[in-house]
């Protein structure tokens, strides 16, 4: 029987580009240069699985630019960079990598939020600059985390994660805003406080954390209005997608000094970062590195291939959207 056709976008680690090799055959992009419109839309009638990643769009036009593909297996576990709607449509599976990642992204979260409260930036960028001038009691003083509240806004998987290593390691209290209450034992376990509206959590955290998925529904959802309802004060955490922001109005808040710093992973556009932040000190910028960790990269592999090998044996696909 010949094999199914796989096409994978970007590079994955090697130890999981082997294992997929063994049960494909496989496409890989050599070159790890991002794939454009035209090759994506043939891919859709060269294929049989493709794995893409966020950095693919694929849009209806793209999904139904051919009628070879039957599973979209994503590499990651956000998806809105894929019309799943589309895909359902044209009878395609669409599947993600759930749970791998959680811890991984939870530690930038932190990362994130540790920088930008002992503005460990801007202390960096001094000493490489050959600006520091020694210990004084008044140096880039900063806020603590204990017994401060952190707002999670989302509290699925990787929210929950990012609350107990804030909560237990760190001495925070815990608040969330998402579409519905914790289970009883995790809001025991974290105390955690449950706001039904997203203001009245802005209002009443030191710290704000965002876990949501992208896409249409979340768009600016942190909106100037939104920024204004924020402490004064107090610091924002973006691991989640960069368009729930508006960072011209994060900006002007961090700008302003209504924020005291932020904390961003990921941004609208990627690569491109929002010129406006790029000269404030205020705020802490990766490069979209929530999981990237070799254990966690390794693990998105084996858990997209999970997903390849269950269509292939005709047995139900883990982790399907739609
Ligand atoms: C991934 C992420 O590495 O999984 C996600 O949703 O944001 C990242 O950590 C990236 O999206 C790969 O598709």
């Amino acid at each position: 029987m010949e094999r199914p056709r796989v096409l994978v976008t970007r590079r994955w680690p090697e130890e999981v580009e082997r294992q997929l090799a063994e049960w494909f055959d496989v496409s890989f992009n050599d070159g790890d240069i991002v794939l454009g419109k035209a090759e994506l839309s043939a891919a859709m009638g060269e294929y049989d699985v493709i794995c893409p990643t966020v950095t693919d769009r694929l849009d209806a036009e793209v999904i139904g630019a051919g009628d070879r593909v039957k599973l979209i297996a994503n590499y990651g576990v956000g998806f809105e960079h894929i019309d799943v709607a589309a895909a359902k449509a044209r009878g395609i599976a669409v599947t993600n990598t759930p749970g791998v990642l959680t811890d991984a992204t939870a530690d930038i979260a932190l990362t994130l939020l540790l920088m930008a409260a002992r503005r460990a930036g801007e202390g960096e960028r001094e000493v490489r600059a050959g600006k520091w001038t020694g210990w004084r009691p008044t140096h880039k003083l900063g806020s603590s985390l204990n017994g401060k509240t952190l707002g999670l806004v989302g509290f699925g998987r990787i929210g929950i994660a990012t609350a107990r290593r804030a909560h237990h390691g760190f001495g925070m209290k815990i608040a969330y805003y998402g579409r519905r209450e914790a289970l009883p034992d995790v809001a025991r376990e974290l105390g955690a406080q449950f706001y039904p509206k997203l203001r009245d959590l802005l209002a009443a955290s030191d710290f704000v954390s965002l876990h949501i998925p992208g896409g249409v529904e979340t768009h600016g959802l942190i909106s100037a209005d939104a920024l204004a309802a924020m402490k004064p004060g107090s610091y924002l955490v973006n691991t989640a997608r960069g368009g729930v922001i508006d960072h011209a109005a994060l900006a002007e808040a961090l700008r302003s000094g209504h924020l005291a710093g932020a904390g961003l992973d990921v941004y609208p556009a990627e690569p491109k970062v929002p010129e406006e932040l790029l000269d404030l000190e205020n705020v802490v910028l990766l490069p979209h590195l929530g999981s990237a960790t070799r254990e966690a990269r390794i693990a998105m592999g084996e858990r997209a291939l999970a997903n390849m090998l269950a269509l292939a044996e005709g047995r139900p696909l883990p982790d399907r959207i739609v």
